[in-house]
């Protein structure tokens, strides 16, 4: 199996942030988060080392308590990406096998790439595999030079490029495939006789030639995929781009969404057929929403929400954590998190699961059962449960369980005072 390096030990100085570059997020997954799982999903790769160092503690601790196949690995100080990749050398002695190095702030990275780019590598007989991007405006990238027969020369940064070389609009996209036996010796004899003093990853290139390795560059088809977040606003271009790419997936799958433009779902929502996502939604975190829903508009789930067929969830309901099983709606201004609710349910405008005890600081669980009616502006205070076909009539607080096929009620009785106005008045 292949290993991955992903280089995050940069400080982000751009972001203006407390929080580590890598450790941002697009929906509620982090950059680096992006980046792994990519890795993971091409099935090629079984181990990746993760290079920390500004924050590493914080690094350290999200990849330690998400990844059980990600480690990673101190690089104090930064001397750069060559010096950042020779850290894992102690890791990977013995290793015979191909490594493939990303950086750990490119979240749009996608899995089929990578895929394709380690298949180059190896019907290439390639030693060293760098992947390239054509860019209109190349500035600030590695740029790629090539001998009159195209192979691959060198790669040379703005920093040290010549008038001539800046004009080239090949770039080094900054992932690389390498046969990590015969590349390791070149990490010992890299140099810092450069514009910015850095070990340069990149140098391996010429090192490779040098030493008669097979070094070759293969193109990116679609240059997004290696959109690197510096900023803030980099991070809000990247987050567009990412819901983009998941809506239209969605939309070929058969979903159909009214404004792409105002509608926001995460890449882990799975949605099945003829659902209608209104405008205004915001869909972030793991879900499965099933086919004939209709979600929004303004409806928000938060994660770890499962919709059977034919739910509907309407304007201004959040939900979080929580099932909510076949021809049940939900239509109007709830609120419904930690719940399991039945098939054919009716949630009534304004049902709040009150599932948070401020007290004791605890999460509890809403149960409804089968074809439950909910009255409008009911609190059903959590851990309840109100069982098959019972009924809670409008404006009342549940706090116990409530027996199949009974009424709940806990608003004072109506009082019509006759006359009182006119007799007031
Ligand atoms: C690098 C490449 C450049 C390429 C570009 C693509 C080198 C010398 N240059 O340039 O050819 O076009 O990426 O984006 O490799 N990092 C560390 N430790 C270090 C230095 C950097 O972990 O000591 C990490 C950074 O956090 C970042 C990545 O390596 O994730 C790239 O570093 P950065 O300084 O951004 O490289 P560039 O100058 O952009
Ligand atoms: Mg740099």
């Amino acid at each position: 199996m292949i290993k991955s390096v992903i280089l995050a030990a940069g400080k982000g100085t751009r972001m203006k942030s407390e929080t580590p570059k890598v450790l941002h997020q697009i929906f509620d997954k982090t950059l680096v988060g992006y980046v792994i799982d990519a890795v993971n999903n091409t099935g090629l790769i079984d181990e990746s080392f993760v290079i920390v160092g500004h924050q590493a503690e914080r690094v350290e601790e999200y990849i330690k308590s998400n990844y059980t196949n990600a480690k990673t690995v101190l690089q104090s100080p930064q001397l750069g990406t060559g010096h950042a990749v020779s850290m894992v050398c102690p890791y990977l002695e013995n290793f015979k096998g191909e490594v493939v190095i990303l950086c750990g702030d490119t979240p749009l990275i996608t899995s089929e790439t990578l895929k394709k780019f380690i298949e180059y590598h190896k019907s290439a007989n390639s030693d060293i595999t760098v992947m390239s991007a054509i860019f209109d405006n190349p500035t600030n990238y590695g740029r790629i030079i090539r001998n009159s027969d195209n192979s691959l020369n060198s790669i040379v940064e703005e920093k040290d490029a010549t008038e001539e070389q800046k004009k080239i609009k090949e770039v080094n996209a900054g992932i690389y495939c390498l046969n990590w036996e015969k590349i390791k010796p070149a990490f010992s004899q890299l140099k810092t006789n450069n514009a910015q003093g850095e070990y340069y990853l990149t140098d391996i290139i010429e090192w490779g030639n040098k030493n008669g390795l097979s070094v070759n560059a293969n193109p990116l088809e679609n240059n997004e995929e290696i959109f690197g977040i510096n900023s803030r606003l980099n991070l809000a271009q990247a987050s567009k781009l990412m819901n983009k790419r998941t809506l239209e997936k969605l939309m070929n799958e058969g979903v159909t969404i009214i404004d792409p433009e105002t509608t926001w779902i995460s890449s882990e929502t799975e949605i099945g057929n003829d659902t209608i996502i209104y405008p205004s939604c915001y869909i972030s975190g793991k879900n499965k929403i099933g086919s004939n829903c209709k979600i929004g508009p303004f409806a928000h789930l938060r994660g770890d929400v499962i919709l059977e067929d034919n739910v509907k969830v309407g304007n201004f309901v959040e939900v979080k954590k929580s099932i909510i099983k076949k021809n049940t709606n939900a239509c109007h201004l709830s609120y419904i998190g930690d719940s399991e609710i039945g098939e054919r349910v009716n949630i009534g405008a304004g049902t709040i699961t009150a599932n948070y005890n401020p007290l004791t600081k605890e999460k509890s669980k809403t149960v409804l059962g089968n074809d439950v009616k909910i009255g409008s502006n009911s609190v059903l205070v959590a851990p309840v449960e109100i069982k098959e076909g019972a009924n809670v009539g409008a404006l009342s607080v549940i706090t116990k369980n409530v027996s199949e096929w009974s009424l709940a009620l806990t608003r004072a009785p109506l009082r019509i005072i006759e006359g009182w106005v006119r007799r007031k008045g």
